[in-house]
C-alpha cells in the first residue's frame, strides 16, 4: 500500500476530511483536488501552515493537474453543491451528477484500482453515477451516509437516556434522505436493545430527528454539516487501510440482497482492505423492506431524470 489518498472537493467536508486523515495518520500522502485551484490552494495553505505541528503536508492541486493523484489507494469524492435551507438533497441531483461524473471520470484514469468513497449528495444516486462514470466494480465503491445517520441517532439516544455515547450502537439503513430507516431493534445501549429501554413514541421522536438531522444543521448554521460527515468518512477509510473487516452501515450496490437489484442503499457492509468484502443480510420488517424499495425506486427515478440507465 503506497498510502496515497485523494480527496476531490476542497469545501468544508473535503477540508475536514483532509485534516482528519493527517491527524489520524491514515495516509502517507493526501492530495486535495478542487476545480477552483485557488480554493484548494487556500484550504491547503491553511492546512499546510499547521504542518509544523501536524507533520504531514498535503499536496493540493487544481483539477487540471491530476498526475499527482496517480495510484491513489482511496479516492474520496466530496465535490458538489451543498443544499440550502428548504432544499432536499435530491434537488442537487443534476448539478452534482455532472460534477461527480467529471471527478470520477478523471480520477479513475490515474487510479484505476482505487477504492472510491462517495460523499456528494444525493448520495445513493451519486454512487450509481460514479460507478458508471468510472466503470468501478461494486466491491470498490461505497457511499458515506449510514454511518453519519447512525451517529446522529446514537447521539440523540445517548442524550435521551443520559448515558455515554460510548454505550450506544445505533443502526440507520437505506436512503440518505427522508426514507432512511433507523432500526431500533438493531440499536443497543450497553448491549441492551433500544426497544427495551425507550417507549415507541420516544424512539420515533429520535428517529424523526435523525431523518431531519442534516436539515437541522443547515437551519442553525446556513450550511451543511461537515464535522460529523468527515468523521464518518474517516471511520470508513480506517476500516479499509487497516483492513479492519468492520461492519458499518454504508451505501453499497445491491445485487439481490434484500430482494433489490442494482440500487445503492445503506446496508451493513464488511469494510476491509478489499473494499466491500460482504453485505450482511438482516431480518427486516415489511415496513423496513418497503422503505428500502421506496428508496430504490426513488433512485431509479432520479437516474432516469439524468438519462442514466439503471
Ligand atoms: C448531512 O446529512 C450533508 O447530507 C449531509 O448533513
Amino acid at each position: 500500500m503506497n498510502g496515497k489518498i485523494t480527496v476531490f472537493g476542497a469545501g468544508n467536508v473535503g477540508g475536514a476530511v483532509t485534516r482528519r486523515l493527517i491527524e489520524r495518520k491514515l495516509c502517507k500522502k493526501v492530495v486535495l483536488v478542487d476545480r477552483s485551484g485557488s480554493k484548494a490552494a487556500g484550504v491547503a495553505l491553511d492546512i499546510l501552515e499547521a504542518s509544523p505541528i501536524d507533520l504531514l503536508e498535503p499536496v493540493c492541486i487544481p483539477m487540471d493537474d491530476l498526475e499527482q493523484t496517480r495510484d491513489s489507494e482511496i479516492v474520496i469524492i466530496t465535490a458538489g453543491a451543498r443544499r440550502q435551507e428548504g432544499m432536499s438533497r435530491d434537488d442537487l441531483v443534476r448539478v452534482n451528477a455532472d460534477i461527480v461524473r467529471d471527478c470520477v471520470g478523471k480520477a479513475v484514469k490515474y487510479s484505476p484500482y482505487a477504492f472510491f468513497i462517495i460523499v456528494s449528495n444525493p448520495l445513493n444516486v451519486m454512487c450509481h453515477v460514479a460507478m458508471r462514470a468510472g466503470q468501478i466494480p461494486r466491491t470498490r465503491i461505497t457511499g458515506m451516509a449510514g454511518i453519519l445517520d447512525s451517529c446522529r441517532f446514537a447521539y440523540f439516544i445517548a442524550k435521551e437516556l443520559g448515558v455515554s455515547v460510548e454505550n450506544v450502537q445505533a443502526m440507520v439503513l437505506g436512503e440518505h434522505g427522508e426514507d432512511m430507516i433507523p432500526v431500533p431493534r438493531y440499536s443497543t445501549v450497553a448491549g441492551v436493545p433500544l426497544t427495551e429501554l425507550l417507549p415507541p413514541e420516544a424512539i420515533e421522536r429520535l428517529a424523526a430527528r435523525t431523518r431531519e438531522g442534516g436539515a437541522e444543521i443547515i437551519s442553525l448554521m446556513q450550511t451543511s454539516a461537515f464535522y460529523a460527515p468527515a468523521s464518518a468518512v474517516i471511520q470508513m477509510v480506517a476500516a479499509v487501510v487497516m483492513d479492519k473487516k468492520k461492519i458499518l452501515p454504508c451505501a453499497a450496490q445491491l445485487s439481490g440482497e434484500y430482494g433489490i437489484e442494482g440500487a445503492f442503499l445503506g446496508v451493513p457492509v464488511k469494510l476491509g482492505a478489499n473494499g466491500i468484502e460482504d453485505i450482511l443480510p438482516l431480518e427486516l420488517t415489511d415496513a423496513e423492506l418497503a422503505a428500502l424499495r421506496r428508496a430504490a425506486d426513488k433512485g431509479k427515478a432520479l437516474l432516469a431524470l439524468l438519462g442514466e440507465p439503471c
